[in-house]
């Protein structure tokens, strides 16, 4: 069924007017693809792509991206942004990987990293999306006060970030190991993971960092 749907889904996203490639066309340009020149937020492994219609619906004054590299969990995504009908949301089938050649620096005001997948052996540290190598593709491409936000069930990747964070320039700004019994639940908007580990009874691990500003750029 999956491997059916798949070469369908491709054609779509390739079409798709809300669905951008990895190119660096847009480079330092992503603003002008919306009405209007909003404060540019972009979530990282978007999956299926609640968060994303929820939060352009609440924030209609920033403009919501969302990458995904997976064709089927993306047009489910897309499928959910079309039903907004919002202007301030869009799409980049894309690798992480490649963030620093479609992204400017400074272009980004907000990352989100929600309930990225863990890589628990230690000896795949390095595919974890806060391993330090990504961290600094991240504060290159923040703007001077821009942030990142950090949600996962994971205890493994939850410690792993916050040394990261800590041993390359990054602030802690909020902090919760529970976040849906913390002061921070009014303003979190639910993924779908997140969902299912709340019906489990699970805790969710959430931080908000910003790069020190004497560190911002230099490391
Ligand atoms: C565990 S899911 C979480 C999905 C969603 N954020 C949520 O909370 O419901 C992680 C998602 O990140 C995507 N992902 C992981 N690594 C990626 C990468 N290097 N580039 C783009 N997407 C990636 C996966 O394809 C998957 O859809």
């Amino acid at each position: 069924m999956r491997l059916r749907r798949k070469p369908e889904a491709k054609r779509i996203l390739a079409e798709h007017p809300l669905v951008s490639k990895a190119t660096d066309e847009y480079r330092g340009k992503w603003r002008t693809l919306f009405p209007h020149p909003y404060p540019l937020h972009v979530e990282l492994g978007t999956g299926k792509g609640q968060f994303l219609a929820k939060a352009s619906e609440l924030h209609p004054y920033i403009n919501w991206i969302g990458v995904e590299r997976i064709e089927e969990p993306l047009l489910q995504a897309v499928r959910k942004g079309e039903k907004t009908e919002n202007t301030n949301l869009r799409y980049i089938w894309m690798d992480i990987e490649k963030l620093a050649e479609v992204f400017a620096e400074d272009e980004v005001n907000r990352f989100y990293l929600h309930f990225s997948d863990p890589w628990p052996k230690t000896r795949h540290a390095k595919r974890r999306l806060t391993h330090r190598r990504f961290l600094e593709v991240y504060k290159k491409l923040l703007a001077p006060d821009g942030d990142l936000i950090l949600k996962t069930d994971s205890p493994v990747l939850f410690e792993f970030s916050l040394e990261e964070f800590a041993e390359t320039g990054w602030e802690t700004i909020e902090y919760s190991d529970d976040l849906h019994h913390s002061p921070y639940r009014e303003q979190n908007i639910t993924t779908e993971y997140e969902e299912k580990f709340i019906s489990r009874g699970m805790p969710i691990f959430y931080t908000r960092v910003k790069p020190q500003s004497e560190s911002h750029k230099n490391n």
